[in-house]
């Protein structure tokens, strides 16, 4: 859950998430909040990249993420990127990230595309292998500036075909069954890394 915000809405985003998953996939989900995670900011004095890490939180949230097969980000859009709690709990770790398939669900005013944007970028720079489906969760502005209810799946509706196909995309990917250039990408890469 990329939202630790006081009166987020990432809680009930995140469980409809899990729960189309469950539907439509044979993945496994547990929702990991960030809100559980003890994860100050800066607090590592060597670059993640290069470790070791010296706080014990560190190595138990390099050790939650290593344990994932797959990994599905669920983020709303603050002021046109993604919270700030999330790119913390990124940037503690390094090598755990690499090679993990990875889909990203945003939500906001108009779905936070621009949020998606972003952290496609950042995990790209990780080498995460992202699904190409992107869902983008419309909140409605009685949701954002109302405080009305959110029902992801009345709200949601129109953007359920693409959260299934999104995550259908990562199952095939922990499942290793990719095709088309996704796949022949990765022969290449995975050729390349065995000639270094
Ligand atoms: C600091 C902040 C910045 C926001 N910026 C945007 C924005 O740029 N675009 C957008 O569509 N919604 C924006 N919103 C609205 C959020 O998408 C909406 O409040 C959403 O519910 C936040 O997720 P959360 O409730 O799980 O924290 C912003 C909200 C906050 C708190």
């Amino acid at each position: 859950m990329g939202s630790t915000r006081a009166g987020r809405v990432c809680p009930q985003v995140a469980a409809w998430v899990a729960q189309v998953g469950r539907e439509h996939t044979t993945l496994e989900y547990e929702i990991v909040d960030l809100a559980d995670w003890s994860l100050p900011a800066d607090d590592e004095p060597a670059i993640p990249a290069l470790g070791p890490y010296a706080q014990a939180h560190t190595r138990a949230w390099s050790e939650k993420i290593q344990r994932a097969d797959a990994l599905v980000f669920v983020a709303p859009q603050f002021n046109w990127g993604y919270p700030a709690a999330l790119k913390n709990a990124i940037d503690h770790l390094y090598s755990e990230w690499r090679d993990k398939p990875l889909a990203i669900v945003t939500y906001g005013g108009h779905g936070g595309t621009r949020c998606a944007k972003q952290l496609r970028q950042v995990a790209a720079s990780l080498h995460m292998r992202i699904v190409s489906a992107a869902p983008a969760l419309a909140l409605s502005d009685a949701v954002i500036r109302e405080g009305a209810a959110l029902e992801p799946a009345r709200d949601f509706q129109a953007q359920q075909p693409s959260l299934r196909r999104a995550l259908l995309q990562l199952q095939m990917l922990v499942e290793g069954r990719e095709r088309g250039p996704a796949r022949l990408w990765r022969r290449l890469k995975t050729t390349f890394f065995a000639l270094r």
